[in-house]
């Protein structure tokens, strides 16, 4: 049986991946309305994923003979200055949520909950891919800064990203 404490931890973490989500989508939409439909594209797939993590947990708990608490989703940023501010707030963002997920994993050794820490894991390897990728694509923006043609072309790039399931289902 899982603890209280970790199946706390556990919904703190799902309201935080509806959070992301939310966020995402809340950049999708300002990039959307700025004509940036291949980054709006890019953002939305995001908030899919994020949306995913959030339920893949809701699942877990329930599997686990948990009951999952469902807070308040806060309100995300929904204005940006450009396009490099959105990507410079996703990797802070996303740094963010690895401390969260590492705070999880040191739970779950601490209490010997291994079914929690193998379960964790897949997001703590989900991480480095996110803080990669994010990372990528904010280092491109600011090298193109001042260049529209390219940041257009960067447009096209991550237009073409498809939804797919980050737990392989
Ligand atoms: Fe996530
Ligand atoms: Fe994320």
């Amino acid at each position: 049986m899982i603890s209280e404490k970790l199946s706390g931890a556990l919904s703190d973490q799902a309201n935080a991946e509806f959070y992301s989500a939310y966020l995402y989508l809340a950049m999708s939409a300002y990039a959307d309305n700025a004509e940036f439909k291949g980054i709006a594209n890019w953002l939305y797939v995001q908030a899919l994923e994020e949306q995913v993590h959030g339920t893949h947990i809701i699942k877990h708990l329930l599997e686990r003979g948990a009951s999952p608490v469902f807070a308040d989703i806060k309100a995300p940023q929904a204005s940006y200055g450009n396009i490099a501010e959105i990507f410079d707030k996703i990797v802070a963002h996303e740094k963010h949520v690895t401390g969260l997920i590492n705070k999880i994993a040191d739970l779950a050794l601490e209490e010997k909950d291994h079914a929690t820490y193998n379960f964790i894991l897949s997001y703590v390897s989900e991480q480095i891919e996110e803080e990669a990728s994010a990372g990528e694509i904010a280092a491109r923006v600011r090298l193109i800064k001042d260049r529209p043609d390219q940041l257009y072309h960067l447009d096209s790039v991550l237009g073409a990203r498809q939804f797919k399931d980050p737990f392989g289902g």
